[in-house]
This record gives structure tokens, sequence and C-alpha cells, in this order.
């Protein structure tokens, strides 16, 4: 009799433990994968900080410069429609856009490798190997962003692949998006 009373209770305590235990544990392994990513995120992206300290300066109101549109392109090798792109920047006030290409490392933009001046030597310099729906295309897009953010100017940026077309003219797309203040997204 006497030893069938506590013959529970340890066991309740065990049970009682092991769910502390558990609980203690998730709540230590929640504060360490927020600290990892917090880590993580600072030394993946060398750019966090100025991607903070610039990304307010895009709505100040108090901008007074000539906005640019940056258009970021991000290709696999050189620029196929570039005639199309070419005669869309051609029509456009130099002062009122500017031109950035992610490509694969080492490959340059010049009179043998693209048709239109406009892209000779906008590619970036620091471009990294991407793989087709790996997370090196969003590392080369921050890597695109983070070069136009640079510019206090650019004040809209466009993402675009090598399959992208120019459907309206630039003053048509420049009055358009300088109007918005709203973010696009199209398939
Ligand atoms: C640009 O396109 C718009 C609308 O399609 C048109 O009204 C305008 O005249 C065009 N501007 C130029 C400079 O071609």
């Amino acid at each position: 009799m006497t030893r069938k009373g506590p013959g529970p209770i340890p066991g309740g305590y065990v049970l009682w433990f092991g769910w502390k235990f558990v609980i203690v544990l998730s709540m230590v392994l929640c504060v360490v994968a927020l600290f990892q990513l917090h880590f993580h995120d600072d030394i993946a992206s060398p750019n966090s900080l100025s991607f903070a300290g610039t990304g307010s300066r895009i709505f100040e109101d108090n901008f007074d410069g000539n906005p640019k549109i940056a258009f970021l392109f991000l290709v696999r090798q050189d620029l196929p429609l570039d005639f199309l792109w070419g005669n869309f920047f051609e029509n456009a006030d130099i002062g009122s856009f500017s031109i950035y290409i992610h490509s694969e490392p080492g490959f340059v933009f010049d009179e043998s490798t693209s048709r239109s001046h406009s892209f000779y030597d906008r590619q970036l310099t620091n471009s990294i190997e991407v793989a087709w729906g790996e997370s090196s295309m969003i590392e080369a897009e921050r890597l695109l962003l983070g070069a136009a953010l640079k510019d206090p100017e650019n004040q809209r940026f466009v993402l675009l692949s090598d399959s992208c077309v120019p459907l309206y003219n630039f003053s048509y797309i420049y009055k358009y998006l300088m109007a918005s203040q709203r973010s696009f997204v199209d398939r």
C-alpha cells in the first residue's frame, strides 16, 4: 500500500519535468534561431545596412534632384533584345534613367556583345554565378538594387530579365511610374 501511493508520483514528476524540459528547449531553440537569422542576414548581405539606410530616403518628400528610373537587368549573358531597348533609351532624356546589368561574372557589354551603346560598361563588376530558380537569383537582384541605391537620384526600380521588352515608350513609362507610389508585380 505504501509503495502504491508514491509510485505514480515520480512518474508524474518525470512527465512534468519532461514537458518543462521540452518547453524550455523549444524556447532556447527559438531564441537561437532568431539570433542565427539575424546574424546570417548581417553576414550574407554586406548591403543590408545600406538598404536600411537608403530605404527610407527613397520615399522622402524633400528629394530635390532629377528623379531617375533604375532599370535593373538580370540576364544570363548578353541582352538578345538590346536593339528594342536601345531604341527605347535613345528616345529618353539621358538624366532620367540609369541602367544596371547583372550578367555572368566576367561578361562585358561593349561593341562586340551589344548593339546598343546604352548598355556599354553597365554590368556589375561583383556579379555572381546564378542558377535559375535558386536563391542566387535573389542575391543577384540584391546586388543590382544595392548598386542602384547608391545613387540617390534613382527613385524607381524596374527589375527586368533578358526576355522583357518595353511595350510603351519611355516618356509614358516615366510619367506612369513617377506618379505612382505603388509596387507592381507581374507574371
Ligand atoms: C508615348 O506614348 C504615348 C502613349 O502611347 C503617346 O501619347 C506619346 O505621344 C508618346 N510619346 C512619344 C515621345 O512618342
